[in-house]
């Protein structure tokens, strides 16, 4: 008799769902503390710690601050920090010249950690937004952001944040040639063994619009970034912005946002094999801290989810504001 004139379901999916041994042992995709990387805020001061009020649960930190968050982090098992500096107006100037000071808050923080906890990796973010009076990622000249002078930018900070000591260097100011010049510029000033996490596929999205309070960057921000973001509609443009990044000398490469971006995740790890992260960005965070407030999901367990899915996505790791929570979690 064939099989599906049985008298009983050929295949009965759920004798592998039926116990947790079971499911234990049948899962496909596993998450682990190993997949975070904890993104930051920074900002001047000693002994601040200051919320974010679009990110409930998420602070700005002086740098005294930031080095308890890495010892903590470190503690958790989570491998990497990302460093994003929180900027009043009297830093923000035209050609943002802060951007590549070699004290400035992002660098001191990263001398601060590396000296405190050499073993946690500390990642850094490349675009001109936080020190741009304009609030935009690139250098702006008669209301066009300009590429080529903006990478010029970009490789000097670069540059101050490695002599600082970052391990991974994350640009995400979406300008053409970036990956290229700051991996000869590296090369040629005794980093080559300094890490690229590339955001190669950052779309121009409103799910930003929490970080940008968090950086003090909304107020300044003229307009939006849709000259150099992707456009959400566009597929076969991030992927051929990915291979050009990697292509360039990119280690790592990012989706970003993350959630609404799952089909880009799985293409881009199964066509390039790269280590491929996604961004859980501060829009995502913020939705589902604002149902869990309201009682309307259970944050734990959503958040779990959501991180798990990434990685099923085919994700190695994820950026995620809630890594100290889930590696509490996973920690137990
Ligand atoms: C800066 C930058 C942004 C984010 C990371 N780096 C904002 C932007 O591009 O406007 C967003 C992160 C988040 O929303 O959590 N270029």
């Amino acid at each position: 008799m064939p099989a599906n004139q049985a008298p009983f379901p050929a295949t009965r999916f759920r004798r592998n769902r039926a116990s947790a041994p079971l499911r234990n042992l049948t899962r496909e995709t596993e998450l682990s503390v190993n997949d975070l990387i904890w993104p930051v805020f920074v900002r001047d001061g000693d002994g601040i710690e200051e919320p974010v009020s679009s990110m409930p649960g998420v602070v700005r930190r002086s740098v005294d601050k930031i080095m308890q968050a890495a010892v903590e982090a470190h503690a958790l098992g989570i491998p990497a920090i990302c460093l994003f500096p929180y900027t009043d107006g009297s830093l923000k100037t035209e050609l943002c010249e802060e951007a590549w000071n070699p004290d400035n808050l992002t660098n001191r923080a990263i001398r601060a950690i590396k000296a405190a906890v050499p073993d946690l990796a500390v990642m850094t973010d490349i675009a001109l937004d936080p020190y741009n009076a304009n609030g935009h990622d690139g250098i702006v000249r008669d209301g066009v952001i300009v590429n080529d002078e903006t990478v010029a930018a970009l490789v000097k900070m670069a540059l101050a944040q490695a002599d600082a000591g970052a391990d991974i260097l994350g640009p995400s100011d979406m300008m053409d040639g970036r990956i290229g010049a700051i991996r000869s510029a590296l090369e040629a000033h005794g980093h080559s063994g300094v890490t690229i996490l590339s955001y190669a596929a950052k779309f121009a999205s409103a799910f930003y619009g929490p970080f940008r309070d968090a950086v003090g960057a909304s107020g300044a921000l003229k307009g939006d970034k849709k000259t150099y973001q992707i456009d959400p509609a566009n597929r076969r443009e991030a992927l051929r912005c990915v291979e050009r990044d990697l292509s360039e000398g990119a280690d790592m490469v990012m989706v970003k946002p993350g959630m609404p971006y799952l089909d880009l995740c799985r293409e881009v790890k199964d066509r390039f094999g790269a280590p491929t992260y996604a961004y859980q960005v501060s829009g995502e965070y913020a939705m589902i801290q604002a149902a869990a407030a309201n009682g309307w999901i259970d944050g734990d367990k959503v958040m779990l989810e959501s991180l798990m899915c990434f990685r099923r996505a085919g994700c190695d790791g994820v950026l995620t504001y809630f890594a100290p929570r889930v590696a509490r979690l996973l920690n137990r």
